[in-house]
């Protein structure tokens, strides 16, 4: 059996103040939880989330990564500078990250296999925007996606990797993907991924959903076959609100 994985994404959010004390709320919250938990907290946040999670289900994750190890690369991180830190998961490609600070599937690819590299656990992020949806490329767009960031990605490295389905259009904006939708799209990515790997490892990987999703639909996203686990952005943020979708 696949454990499901709720990671939440922090994003631009909390000084290291406020990241100790979310962690110390969030822990004793989801002590129980049946699902892998891990929180992507800002570079600067890390050390300080590393400490706090200690001897709690909580896991650590940043949310990028360069693909050179070093070099001159102003205002990068490398895989070895976040293997030190003890992080354990990385997002990569990230719709914000292709949306406003140009990433693109090769470079999505690139930092994907950096990470790999350093025994780092990518979470690749994969969705359409909503002109893309309108005009009916879903599945299209999401393949395209999986194929370039699965370019050079060898077998073995599979069972270290997440991907997350988020529709661009439903990220941040209340508006969720109906659960039958999230689902079906979610089919499609797993299809591409059998394509490339075979059905075995293809069934294993672990995909999440990610847009709004929050206390109130988490349980019916969760119900969903083809869904394992959740990418959670805004509801990751408050401690009660993480934790109930967590305990889904
Ligand atoms: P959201 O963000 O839950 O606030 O929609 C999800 C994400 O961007 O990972």
């Amino acid at each position: 059996m696949k454990r499901p994985i709720i990671a939440g994404n922090w994003k631009m959010n909390y000084t290291q103040a406020k990241t100790k004390e979310l962690i110390k709320e969030i822990a004793p919250l989801v002590a129980d939880a049946q699902c892998e938990v891990v929180v992507c907290v800002p570079y600067t946040n890390i050390e300080v989330a590393r400490k706090a999670i200690r001897g709690t289900k909580i896991k650590l994750g940043a949310q990028n990564v360069h693909w050179a190890n070093s070099g001159a690369f102003t205002a990068e991180i490398s895989a070895e500078m976040l293997k030190e830190l003890k992080v354990e998961y990385v997002i990569v490609g990230h719709s914000e990250r292709r949306q406003y600070f140009g990433e693109t599937d090769e470079t999505v690819n690139a930092r994907a296999k950096a990470a790999l590299e350093y025994s780092l656990k990518p979470i690749i992020c994969v969705g359409e925007t909503l002109e893309e949806r309108e005009a009916g490329k879903t599945a299209e767009v999401v393949i395209r996606q999986i194929n370039a960031a699965f370019q050079d990605v060898d077998k073995t490295s599979l069972k270290r990797i997440v991907v997350a389905y988020e529709p661009v259009w439903a990220i941040g904006t209340g508006r969720t993907a109906t659960a039958q939708d999230a689902n079906d799209t979610i089919a499609v990515i797993r299809k591409a991924l059998r394509k490339l790997y075979g059905k075995t490892a293809a069934r294993a990987l672990r995909i999440q959903y990610g847009g709004s999703m929050n206390p109130k639909n988490a349980t019916e996203l969760m119900a969903q076959p083809e869904i394992d686990g959740g990418l959670i952005g805004g509801a990751s943020l408050k401690a009660e609100d993480f934790a109930k979708v967590v305990n889904y």
